[in-house]
């Protein structure tokens, strides 16, 4: 039998939501503050784009937006969103590789002009839509040891990422450097350490070309400590610093992230409620108002298989071994293993921490049930809309 790999804490679930249907994804705009300074103090030399896919929340985007970050966008209604609040288009980047032809136009004529290609197909795309685009070249890297590996559907190799960038040039477009990403939540130092080296690399023999680099982007994949130590942010950007990257660019060489779990991830926690129990094949199950298509998708072994801390009112009870299953009619909707929690009742709350990120974006309407309401909490009870 699998073991769970977090047990429950006791402790009144924020009491401040007493009353509040559930489910409700908390977000603590503080959190979230402190993450970017946290990145800021780790990368002192880089630039943060936060990647809206993470968490695309009005007021989260706007509160990174008063911090001075900037944003990286993948779709035409994430674009609208951050122009809606008023933030100016040198702030924003699209680092996505495959865009459609609506939403090159879109960004071109909203004057976003540093756009992501990873073949030839988009550089002829991006040169006949939106000449004069300002384009990085994805380096493919080894994601081994990140949760959830992008490498295959996106990414080059690097005598592809030469090759595009003379392609760009030849065809109207600027070569403005090179972006990577080593897949989200990138535990493996090793992996960090190739990564940038490769990138380097790939940015001197650009240089060589007489195409130095003017932006190099080093993605997202910054780990969470979810349930387990993870490299420090530090330990990261020590690579970064010795990797000296940036000196093989141009003069004013940008060197950028575009964090989106490792700013978003612990400023949320999700608040489900018991629905039903039942005991089948001696097995406990308890079943909750939220599961893998509202925001615990990142569970699924597929999606990563991440496991966040539990928080379980009651610590009085008994503990008991029980399987957890989301309210759908789907058998997908089950968390992989089993958990030892604070026996549970229907009308108890059981919280998930860490939930800020790909949680309410990544959640569906399935079957007719709700993605969790975000709550602002830590403001002094002033924005609950959501
Ligand atoms: C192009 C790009 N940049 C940044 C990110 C954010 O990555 P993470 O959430 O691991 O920080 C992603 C996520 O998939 C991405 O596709």
């Amino acid at each position: 039998m699998k073991e769970s790999p977090v047990a429950g804490e006791s402790g009144c679930i924020f009491p401040e939501i007493r009353g509040m249907e559930t489910p409700l994804l908390l977000m603590d705009l503080r959190v979230v503050g402190r993450n970017v300074e946290l990145l800021r103090n780790a990368f002192p030399d880089v630039d943060i784009w936060y990647a809206l896919k993470s968490n695309p929340d009005e007021r989260v985007v706007s509160c990174l937006a008063t911090l001075g970050v900037g944003f990286e966008v993948a779709s035409a209604s994430e674009l609208r969103a951050v122009l809606g609040l008023g933030i100016p288009s040198d702030r924003i980047v699209c680092l996505h590789t495959i865009k459609s032809p609506a939403f090159v136009r879109l960004l071109h004529d909203s004057g976003i002009s540093v756009m992501a290609v990873d073949c030839r197909e988009e550089v002829q795309k991006l040169a006949t839509i939106a000449p004069r685009s300002r384009v990085v070249v994805r380096l493919e890297t080894d994601g081994h040891g990140s949760r959830v590996r992008l490498g295959g559907k996106f990414g080059c190799a690097p005598d592809e990422v030469v090759e595009l960038a003379r392609l760009a040039r030849r065809s109207g477009l600027e070569s403005a450097g090179v972006t990577m990403h080593v897949g989200s939540q990138c535990e493996a130092i090793a992996t960090w350490l190739g990564a940038l080296n490769l990138c380097r690399a790939v940015c001197e023999r650009l240089a060589e070309v007489g195409a130095p680099p003017e932006i190099i982007s080093l993605g997202g994949g910054l780990p969470v400590p979810y349930t387990t130590s993870v490299p420090p942010l530090a330990a990261i950007g020590g690579l970064v610093r010795d990797a000296a990257i940036q000196r093989c660019g141009t003069a004013g060489c940008r060197v950028t992230f575009e964090p989106g779990r490792s700013i978003a991830a612990t400023a949320g926690t999700l608040v489900t409620s018991v629905i039903g129990t039942a005991t089948r094949g001696g097995e406990r199950w308890v079943y909750l108002d939220a599961g893998i298509y509202q925001g615990l998708f990142e569970w699924l072994p597929a999606a990563g298989g991440f496991a966040m801390p539990i928080v379980a009112d009651h610590g009085e009870r008994p503990f008991q071994r029980c399987r957890l299953a989301g309210p759908t009619c789907d058998s997908l909707d089950v968390l992989p293993g089993e958990f030892n929690l604070p026996e549970l009742r229907t009308g108890d709350r059981l919280a998930f921490r860490f939930a800020g990120a790909y949680s309410t974006s990544v959640s569906t309407t399935f079957n007719g049930f709700d993605p969790p309401r975000v709550v602002l909490v830590g403001t002094g009870g002033d924005s609950r809309d959501g």
